[in-house]
Order: structure tokens, then C-alpha cells, then sequence
């Protein structure tokens, strides 16, 4: 459990079906001008629910989640991170991606992707902080025409990022491009 400014006490969990309606309220808070549609949570749900997991407090209520892609010849992609705004800054969006990077670490993967907008510098902070580094320049139009994204590269092969602590520094070489997050 993670305690919160003393108060709400937080646990990460794999999500279940029951969460949907509050997963998709979550993601439209996290991102308000580009919400997935339910149809397209309920589909992540059923193809690698068990590789999105979400956090909540007591009540209980879900403050953010992440979504990735099973490893498929070692590579993993961070499909979506997401925090309340409510809660940020408070540790939820590290604490999210270390549990997700361990899962898929124990399932073999040894490089993990993903696209974040250039100018999401929180994002990109957290995700240089767990040792991602960016790979190449951010392709102006890697979502469609203005619709830029840098993409960064995680390398698991050395060491795991250990519980709450920032991994050594990696090298990777991607070897695909797919969507990384909203
Ligand atoms: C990006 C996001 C998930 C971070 O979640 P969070 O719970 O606030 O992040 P954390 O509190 O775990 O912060 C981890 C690190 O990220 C960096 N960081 C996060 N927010 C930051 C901010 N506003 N300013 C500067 N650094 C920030 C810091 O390095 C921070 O470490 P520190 O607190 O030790 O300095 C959250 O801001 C969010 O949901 N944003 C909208 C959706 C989004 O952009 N998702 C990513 C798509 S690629």
C-alpha cells in the first residue's frame, strides 16, 4: 500500500472488468483532448487486460493506470500511462510504470518502446528518470499530420529498475513503431 500526503492509502492492481466505466473516466481525465473511446478500452480489456493495471485507494476509486503490450520476442510497448490531476506529482505515475516494467521484465521482455509528445515534459521526465532515453528525433507526423511524438527505448537486458528507484542506464535499438500512448 502507498500512503498519500498521510491520507488516502493506495494499492496497484491488475484491472477487472468492473473497472471499465471508471478506466475510462480516469483516461478522459488524464486526457481530455484525446479520451479513448470506451470501445476501444473494453478492447485493450479483453486482448491484455492483464498487462493494464490501475491504482486505487479504499473507497475504493481509481486515481490512474497503465496499459502495455505482452512481450512479443522480448519487446513491450507502454501502450498508455495516465494519472489523475488531482494526484499527481505524489509518486502514482512512477509507482505505476516500475510495477508494469517489473511484470513484463518477468515475462522476458528486454526492450520496452514508447511514443510520448515532445512537448509532455512531465512525461518525459518521468519516463528519463527510469533510465528511457529518446530514440532519434520526434517524427512530426507519427500519429498523422501534427500529430508529433518522440519515441524513447528502454533497455531491460542489464538491470530490472528496482521498487521505486530509477534503473542503470540503457541502450536499445527498436526494431518497430506502433502507438505508445495518447
Ligand atoms: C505523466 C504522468 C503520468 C505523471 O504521473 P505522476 O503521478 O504525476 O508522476 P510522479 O508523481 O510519479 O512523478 C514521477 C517523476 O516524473 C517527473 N514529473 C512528473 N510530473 C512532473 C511535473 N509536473 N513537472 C516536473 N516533473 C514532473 C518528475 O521527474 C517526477 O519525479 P519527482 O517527483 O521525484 O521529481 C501524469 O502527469 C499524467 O497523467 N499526465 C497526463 C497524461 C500523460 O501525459 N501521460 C503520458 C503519455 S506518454
Amino acid at each position: 500500500m502507498i500512503p498519500i500526503s498521510g491520507e488516502k492509502r493506495m494499492r496497484i492492481r491488475a484491472v477487472e472488468e468492473k473497472d471499465l466505466p471508471e478506466l475510462a473516466r480516469i483516461d478522459a481525465e488524464a486526457f481530455p483532448s484525446a479520451p479513448y473511446p470506451y470501445f476501444v478500452l473494453r478492447q485493450y480489456f479483453d486482448i491484455c487486460g492483464d498487462h493494464l493495471f490501475v491504482v486505487e485507494d479504499d473507497e475504493p476509486r481509481l486515481y490512474g493506470y497503465v496499459l502495455a503490450s505482452p512481450p512479443h520476442h522480448t519487446l513491450s510497448w507502454i501502450i498508455s500511462l495516465g494519472v489523475t490531476p488531482e494526484l499527481r506529482r505524489n509518486g502514482l505515475g512512477r509507482r505505476l510504470m516500475v510495477a508494469m516494467l517489473h511484470r513484463l521484465q518477468s515475462e522476458g521482455a528486454q526492450q520496452i518502446l514508447l511514443t510520448v509528445e515532445p512537448d509532455n515534459g512531465s512525461a518525459i521526465l518521468l519516463y528519463r528518470s527510469l533510465g528511457f532515453v529518446a530514440y532519434g528525433t520526434p517524427d512530426p507526423d507519427y500519429f498523422g499530420r501534427g500529430e508529433p511524438r518522440l519515441l524513447m527505448t528502454l533497455s531491460l537486458r542489464t538491470a530490472p529498475p528496482a521498487r521505486g528507484t530509477p534503473p542503470s542506464a540503457p541502450s536499445a535499438s527498436p526494431s518497430a513503431g506502433r502507438r505508445g500512448g495518447p
